[in-house]
């Protein structure tokens, strides 16, 4: 296959897909698929030609295109955009350079891209109007995926375990943090933890164990998203699971991530080298076999699709398991969490890169059985 890798992107996890990508197209080519490298710079332009994951690593541009995919199905894929004092020539001028450009007739797009603008939804409804397949969510499940209070809801109106939670807009919040907080303390209590509705990586999250904290935490949620989340802290052993399918998912075996710190904040994930993850979790049969129920209950719930890892809390004394979230573009280093969860399930980085592509083939010809057209029979 000739798979389109896109990385980087409008987000705070920029930096975190630019390590996923390079592990994701070493696979690819391991697997013996043509990579064509796809570069979004924080700024939100794209490149190709030269080496893009050099030039956003680095910094160092050489031979980089910058290119556009237009929102309306064609043949082109891409299209070069050269701008002439700072201005896009016209469409038309675009569509007549794709041959130039050398795009066309991508089999499959892989978009390695981590929250905002990622894999949020957003960039999935410009891959729909292109009418190009695409890895993982579509626009619905990307944009559910992200959303942690609607994911919660749903899940919760599912009959999922989800522990405690109480949504927070920032307007309430500058308008009456006494009343919101009080709020908080009679609901929930502590600690709790204040996040962003939609981010990921831990940016944004803070444990509160005291109104101080709680004051303090919601002022940075409130930083990085007008919708927050607080929730009831879980004291607990935190499982994760690799979702892989379309329809009928499959669960991998169950990982456990033991945190370096406090809890499993962004310097616990990327920095400090504390945190470690045990596969398969040592938890009895019971545990596991539940939690892979509820992470595909979970990843069918928000019409994820493709692949997705879904989180857990397992409760210290009460033994309860609770679903956190789902990322549906989880990290994808050699040492991440999804991949080696597959590798211990008996499916190798490599394969597991075909069948993700191969998968989103599958979900775009099932897409393209819809009508588009409609008209009244006489
Ligand atoms: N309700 C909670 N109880 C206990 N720990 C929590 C809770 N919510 C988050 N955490 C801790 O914070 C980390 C990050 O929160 P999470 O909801 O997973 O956000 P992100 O999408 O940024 O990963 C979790 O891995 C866990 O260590
Ligand atoms: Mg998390």
């Amino acid at each position: 296959m000739r798979v389109g890798v896109l990385f980087g992107g409008r987000s705070g996890e920029h930096q975190v897909s630019l390590h996923s990508a390079r592990a994701v197209i070493h696979a690819l080519q391991q697997a013996g698929h043509e990579v064509v490298p796809i570069g979004i710079t924080s700024e939100g332009r794209w490149l190709v030609g030269g080496d893009p994951l050099h030039a956003l690593s680095s910094g160092e541009h050489t031979s980089e295109r910058a290119v556009a995919m237009l929102p309306q199905p064609g043949a082109y894929g891409l299209v070069a955009v050269q701008p002439t004092n700072g201005e896009a020539p016209p469409i038309e001028d675009l569509a007549g350079q794709a041959g130039q450009a050398g795009l066309a007739g991508l089999d499959v797009l892989f978009p390695v891209l981590h929250g905002t603008y990622g894999e949020d939804g957003t960039v999935q409804g410009l891959f729909e109007l292109a009418a190009v397949p695409y890895a993982g969510a579509g626009v619905l499940g990307s944009a559910l995926g992200m959303d942690k209070v609607v994911q919660k809801t749903l899940w919760r109106g599912m009959g999922l375990p989800v522990a405690d939670y109480l949504s927070v807009t920032r307007r309430d919040l500058e308008r009456s943090p006494q009343v919101v907080m009080d709020l908080i303390e009679q609901s929930l209590g502590y600690p709790c933890f204040t996040k962003p509705a939609n981010l990921g990586s831990s940016v944004g999250v803070s444990k509160a164990s005291n109104r101080t904290e709680l004051d303090q935490g919601l002022k940075v949620a409130a930083q990085y998203d007008a919708k927050l989340i607080v929730e009831r802290g879980v004291d607990a052993r935190e499982l994760e699971v690799g979702v892989l399918g379309n329809e009928e998912p499959t669960a991998s075996v169950v990982g456990e991530i033991l945190p370096g710190a406090e809890f499993y904040d962004y310097r616990a994930k990327y920095i400090d080298n504390g945190s470690q993850a045990i596969i398969p979790a040592d938890v009895p049969a019971h545990i596991s076999d539940e939690v892979r129920r509820l992470a595909v209950a979970a990843f069918k719930a928000v019409t994820a699709s493709g692949l997705a890892r879904v989180d857990f809390f397992l409760e210290r004394g009460t033994e309860r398991l609770y679903v956190n979230e789902i990322n549906t573009m989880p990290g994808f280093t050699e040492i991440s969490m999804y991949p080696k969860l597959w590798e211990a399930s008996g499916v190798p980085f490599p394969e597991l890169v075909t069948r993700i592509a191969e998968l989103a083939l599958e979900r775009y010809q099932e897409r393209s059985r819809n009508r588009t057209t409609y008209a009244v029979e006489e």
